[in-house]
């Protein structure tokens, strides 16, 4: 009786697979794999990746990410996808930006700037602390897991960066400094101008763009893969952990090749 039920509902996938696929693309399959569009209209996409022309010199894809330091969705972000993918793919595939400022607002007070912060104080500490990491620090491959750790907690941040600096061995004395002086501030401007120079802007966080555009489908893909998404952008010679993405893909699919 089950495996009647699984049965008939295998062949429900494969009619409508089918019928998909049909509607699309009335190409011969000689041609399936000559562009990336033709190869999605078709469903062979993943079959094509590594036919299709690779740029030996492709630069890594630019991942930027807007957000602030103690928004939920935004440590999700980081737990879910963000970390694991960049450890995943490495910096020579995608080129992350971290834009902590988010929902903030500034105004111009005296010759400084002051900042409103969504989740209040401790989120501006928290947003002020990371930007004079980065600026700081400077290395991403040293600054990231400090700020990953960072956002990993869910304590006051200025007691999480001494945890995370000691476990990350970093020196936090003149991340500190820069962010209760006017460096810190001016850096914290610069985010907000990043911020506020978005276009279309931005309308929650954690927001991203993928070499510079931000589009619905694109958020919806990185919040659920990530590494999906940026392994179908990248177009230098596929990674590693690409092909076994695309093998997994291809194995749990409805048609064959
Ligand atoms: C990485 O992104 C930064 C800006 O966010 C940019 O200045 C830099 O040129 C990018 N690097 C590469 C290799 O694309
Ligand atoms: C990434 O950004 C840099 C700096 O703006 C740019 O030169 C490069 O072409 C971008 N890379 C891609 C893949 O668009």
């Amino acid at each position: 009786m089950n495996t009647l039920v699984v049965m008939m509902s295998g062949c429900l996938v494969m009619v409508l697979c089918m019928a998909g696929l049909e509607a699309k693309c009335d190409l011969p399959p000689s041609l399936w794999c000559s562009s990336g569009d033709v190869a999605k209209q078709c469903g062979v996409y993943d079959q094509c990746r590594d036919t299709l022309r690779r740029d030996p010199n492709a630069g890594p894809v630019n991942l930027t990410l807007y957000m602030e330091s103690l928004c939920p969705d935004c440590k999700n972000f980081f737990a879910s996808q963000l970390y694991d993918t960049w450890v995943a793919l490495g910096t020579s595939v995608l080129n992350l930006t971290l834009v902590p400022y988010g929902n903030a607002r500034e105004t111009k007070d005296g010759d400084k700037w002051k900042f409103e912060c969504q989740h209040g104080e401790q989120e501006c500490i928290g947003n002020l602390i990371e930007t004079c990491a980065i600026a700081i620090i400077k290395d991403i491959n040293i600054y990231f897991p400090f700020i990953n750790c960072i956002e990993s907690k869910n304590g006051m941040p200025e007691k999480d960066a001494e945890t995370c600096a000691a476990k990350n061995k970093i020196d936090l004395e003149p991340i500190i400094q820069c962010a209760n002086g006017p460096m810190g501030n001016d850096l914290e401007h610069q985010m907000a101008l990043k911020t506020d120079a978005l276009n279309p802007p931005h309308q929650y966080v954690p927001w991203v763009t993928v070499n510079g555009v931000h589009t619905e489908a694109m958020e919806k893909e990185a919040e659920q893969s990530l590494v999906t998404l940026i392994c179908d952008t990248y177009k230098g010679p596929t990674p590693k952990k690409c092909l076994q993405l695309a093998e997994q893909r291809r194995s749990s699919r409805c048609y064959t090749n």
